[in-house]
């Protein structure tokens, strides 16, 4: 697992993160958790990747509908990848 400042890959690090369940059940709304294209689009400030981020945290987090919560470690890997330039 790479550290946070290692380059973080959405492909290698961020999509195995999504279960299938995640990515069928989002989808109809618009919300294509699987796709790197819509996942790094930069517009608004990557809005899409931020919205993606706020469901997934809190207390309790809004996402996925009664957990499984994210850990600790997943979430910082995720904002590692944001962090890092969204990264294929
Ligand atoms: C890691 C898993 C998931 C992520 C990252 C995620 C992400 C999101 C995001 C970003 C929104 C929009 C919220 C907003 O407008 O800010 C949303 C809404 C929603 N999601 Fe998910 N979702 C996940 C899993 C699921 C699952 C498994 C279900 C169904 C069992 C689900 C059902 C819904 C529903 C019904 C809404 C619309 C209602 C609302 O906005 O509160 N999601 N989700």
């Amino acid at each position: 697992m790479p550290t946070s400042d290692a380059a973080v890959s959405f492909a290698r690090d961020i999509k195995p993160l999504f279960r299938p369940i995640d990515v069928l059940h989002m989808k109809p709304s618009g919300h294509f958790l699987d796709q790197y294209a819509y996942m790094s689009d930069p517009k608004n400030n990557h809005e899409n990747a931020q919205r993606v981020y706020e469901s997934l945290i809190g207390n309790p987090p809004k996402m996925p509908p009664g957990g499984p919560y994210w850990t600790a470690q997943q979430l910082e890997l995720y904002a590692s990848w944001m962090q890092g330039g969204y990264l294929p």
